[in-house]
């Protein structure tokens, strides 16, 4: 908890972006007009969300004894819970629900990334510093740039936004690449479905991702770096802006970062709405001005990337790992995980689920354990049908294979992925047919263009499987869509086209009988 700044005022915190779309700047209006009603002297916080969304808008009070939670708040329940001793930090109402950290959905977490997401003002350098800020980067100037790359690599990050590429090798590999100038771009695109962390991360712990990317162009040589962030974000957008105009006001950013030789800049660059300009080439183009289209590689962007300069690109979620790397260890964050997944993974539950949010806990996790324990199984009271994990992309997954741990070789054992954590979890009310044909009809529409098998080939099966879907030739069509799928993954320049036969294949593999086809016996059924 942060102490009060004014002892004789009362310290308010209201969930900021993630609650807004349940109606958290009404909540606040309504306590600051309920405070100057009753002449009570507040500080207001609008702070970032703790990601437990069923709580919002969610409003916190600090007390001495710590703060204290109020969920589900409602602008026309504001007059009645001051009644209750609402500026008090009292307990008499129903929408108290105690201290926010003893709540299962958040005690049983591992929160390293999102640490302070909830707890700070995304708009205080101080109050980031106070909670442990620039002690990565700190470290990181004290070791120089080489070390730096070293404790990466040591400590097993691997990339968050969808490949789990290891973040060590890449940082390297531009370190080592000539170039005159070289770049550093966080992708903050984020489009996959059932996803939020990046967003979560950049609107209620901002400066975090500031330091992991000063702390990666120090490592790599980068004077230079862009925040591509999605039109769709638009509070994200003002909340890195917001934090980048502070961390220059600071000199944390500029000339000389935090007083050191290092120079490094940083500007927010936003997206037009593609999901392909998630996909790192596409992105390149964009912030270069260009039509979002895919490069084909090589040369890699760590060798030839943005306006042909070396440039390091990684998610959000893997850049602002970084600081708490440097600042307490390689080891320190090895220590977490399972086999080749090292750290913490910030899994987003979605769909028809009881306690959708955030979740950030160690790899290894199992897919049931998320979904029926701390996911609380469905919001509806239906029965779990399947999951997609890992966003458009991802495969679906039946119940009898909710064994599988959350690590990357695990899920790919499994003909699936993990990509950027994203877990939508579906009823038994779900049509897989349909969601097959959503995958090829996503493709269709997001395809970029630049190669026959995603361009046409997503097409030629949305009609292939309206034709299965009307039972036309259905052993024929459900043939060529396999060899469809199968020159889609082989013969696709990027992942888009690549990896669209996944949920298909495994909707057809998991669920035959949305197919018109026989169900084969499960092994754990
Ligand atoms: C179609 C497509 C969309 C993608 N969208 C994103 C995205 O929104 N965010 C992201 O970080 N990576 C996305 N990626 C992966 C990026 O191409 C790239 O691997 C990633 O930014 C590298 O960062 P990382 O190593 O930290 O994961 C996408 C890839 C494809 C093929
Ligand atoms: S797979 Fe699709 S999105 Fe990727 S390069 Fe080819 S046409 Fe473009």
């Amino acid at each position: 908890m942060i102490g009060l700044a004014h002892p004789n005022r009362i310290g308010l915190r209201t969930s900021l972006m993630a609650a807004v779309a349940v109606g958290a700047d009404e909540v606040a209006a309504a306590v600051i007009g309920e405070a100057a009603r009753r002449g009570v002297a507040i500080d207001l916080v609008r702070n970032g969300s703790r990601g437990v969304f069923e709580l919002e808008p969610f409003v916190e009070v600090e007390t001495a004894a710590g703060r204290i939670g109020y969920a589900r708040v409602a602008p026309g329940q504001i007059a009645a819970l001051a009644d209750a001793g609402l500026f008090e930090g009292q307990a008499a109402h129903p929408a108290c629900i105690g201290r926010p950290e003893d709540l299962a959905f958040l005690k049983r977490q591992t929160r390293l990334t999102f640490a302070r997401c909830g707890l700070i003002d995304p708009a205080s350098i101080n109050d980031y510093r106070a909670h442990g800020g620039w002690r990565g980067l700190d470290a990181a100037l004290r070791l120089g740039p080489a070390a730096v790359v070293e404790a990466i690599k040591a400590s097993g990050l691997r990339g968050r936004g969808g490949a789990g590429f290891p973040a060590g090798i890449k940082w390297s590999t531009v370190a080592a690449a000539s170039g005159a100038r070289k770049f550093v771009v966080c992708n903050a695109d984020e489009g996959d479905s059932g996803t939020f962390a990046d967003r979560m991360l950049m609107e209620g712990d901002p400066f975090l991702l500031i330091e992991g990317m000063i702390i990666a162009g120090i490592a790599v040589g980068a004077e230079k770096g862009y925040v591509f962030i999605r039109s769709e974000y638009p509070f994200a957008v003002r909340a890195m802006e917001r934090a980048i105009a502070g961390a220059y006001a600071a000199g944390v950013l500029g000339s000389s970062t935090a007083g050191s030789r290092f120079r490094f800049d940083l500007e927010v660059r936003v997206g037009a709405g593609a999901y392909v300009c998630g996909e790192e080439t596409a992105l390149l183009e964009s912030i270069e001005g260009k039509r979002g289209q895919v490069r084909a590689k090589p040369p890699l962007p760590a060798h030839v990337g943005l306006f042909g300069a070396p440039t390091l690109i990684n998610n959000v979620l893997t850049l602002a790992a970084v600081p708490f790397i440097l600042a307490e260890g390689a080891q320190a964050y090895a220590d977490f995980g399972m086999g080749r997944s090292r750290g913490t993974m910030p899994i987003q539950l979605a769909g028809d689920i009881q306690n959708g949010g955030l979740f950030e806990t160690a790899f290894g996790v199992t897919l049931g354990e998320l979904v029926d324990d701390i996911g609380g199984g469905t919001l509806s009271g239906r029965p779990v049908r399947a999951v997609q994990v890992g966003g458009p992309l991802g495969a679906y997954f039946p119940r009898n294979l909710f064994d599988t741990p959350f690590d990357y070789e695990a899920f790919a054992a499994r003909g699936g992925l993990i990509g950027h954590g994203g877990v939508v979890v579906f009823n038994d009310a779900v049509d897989l047919l349909q969601q097959a044909r959503f995958a090829l009809e996503f493709c269709a529409v997001e395809s970029c263009g630049k190669c026959t098998p995603c361009r046409l080939g997503s097409t030629r099966g949305v009609e292939v499987m309206d034709r299965i879907a009307q039972g036309v030739r259905r052993e024929a069509n459900l043939a060529l869509l396999e060899d469809l799928c199968e020159t889609m993954k082989l013969g696709s320049l990027c992942a888009l086209g690549g990896f669209t036969p996944y949920p298909v294949m495994s909707e057809l593999t998991h669920f035959p009988e949305d197919f018109g086809l026989a169900r084969q016996p499960q092994p754990a059924e």
